[in-house]
């Protein structure tokens, strides 16, 4: 993957992420028992986030750090932009100081792959309004692979704001390179997933729209959870209106005879409640660590060190 640009979930195939995950265990034990390695001494990696972002951002710059690379934070709200600056001017400059790798995250979608056109550097995204958040998905399933072993075969119940949220599409993507994968979709009508995403899946996992996470908790190995997207919202009032239509709590897992691994994104607002963080099903926390890792693995083949 030296010096791939990866802007879709589909950029990784099948072999890629099963190195990948590999490679992130591998780095695991090494970090966690050495620190700061030396793959990518000298090389400089920079972030360029014109959206909020906690996880995302940290991860990839603790990642480079650990693997003993450099990193430049660009903070948009202290930069020229302020002064009228184009965001793709601003991209160019980054790009001609010579860095080795961009991690870019942007409101609009396709930002990242229009200016990778451009751009001499590789570039990853690290989200791109509610199109896609392709590394998310990659922590995701190498998370589901960690916990079971395996991908093949899961049942994965996809719940919350389908139509948004840009982590829900990577992860069905990505999920395509397995077989007999399923997915069910679990919201209410105004926030199911777009047509545009299952026309990518069709075909290629087995997929069904459900409103009640109780109709298929039973059957579910994993229950990816996902905030309502209020910035994405045109309408305050709906976000109001949805608020409160979905919620996870401790009560109504436990309720059922199988509780499937629980996972998020994060951030998490009200849609899991914290009594359900102690059951050992809840994987969030652990999902967000693995993040590191697995960007470090990431890193390690694009810069190709
Ligand atoms: C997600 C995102 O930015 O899309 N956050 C993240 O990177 N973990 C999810 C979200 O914001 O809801």
């Amino acid at each position: 993957m030296r010096g791939k640009d990866i802007v879709s979930a589909f950029d990784f195939e099948r072999s890629d992420l099963f190195r990948l995950f590999e490679l992130a265990e591998e780095l695991r034990k090494e970090i966690d028992s050495k620190g700061t390695l030396d793959y990518a001494r000298g090389k400089v990696m920079i972030t360029a986030f014109f959206e909020p972002s906690t996880r995302t951002k940290i991860s990839f710059q603790f990642a480079m750090t650990r693997l003993g690379g450099l990193v430049i934070d660009f903070i948009e709200e202290v930069s020229s932009l302020r002064k009228g600056e184009t965001e793709e001017d601003t991209m160019r400059i980054l790009d001609g100081y010579g860095p080795d790798v961009i991690i870019i995250r942007h409101s609009k979608p396709f930002f990242p792959h229009n200016v990778k056109d451009f751009v001499k550097a590789p570039i990853i995204s690290g989200g791109d309004g509610t199109n896609e958040h392709p590394t998310q998905a990659l922590l995701d399933v190498y998370t589901i692979w960690r916990e079971f072993g395996r991908v093949d075969g899961l049942t994965v119940g996809i719940m919350g704001d389908l139509k948004y949220g840009r982590t829900i599409p990577s992860l069905s993507y990505m999920l395509t390179r397995f077989n007999d994968i399923t997915i069910y979709y679990i919201a209410p009508k105004q926030l199911q997933v777009r047509e545009e995403i299952t026309k990518k899946i069709e075909g290629k996992l087995n997929y069904y729209l459900v409103e009640n996470v109780e109709e298929v908790m039973e059957k579910l190995d994993v229950l990816y959870v996902t905030r309502l997207q209020k910035e994405r919202f045109e309408d305050p009032q709906e976000y109001e209106r949805l608020k409160g239509s979905y919620v996870i709590t401790r009560n109504l897992l436990e309720k059922h005879r199988k509780i499937p691994i629980i996972m998020h994104p994060l951030p998490r607002v009200w849609e899991i409640t914290t009594d359900v963080d102690a059951l050992p099903q809840a994987k969030y926390f652990e999902q967000a660590q693995n993040g590191m890792y697995v960007r470090a693995a990431l890193l390690k083949e694009v810069l190709g060190v």
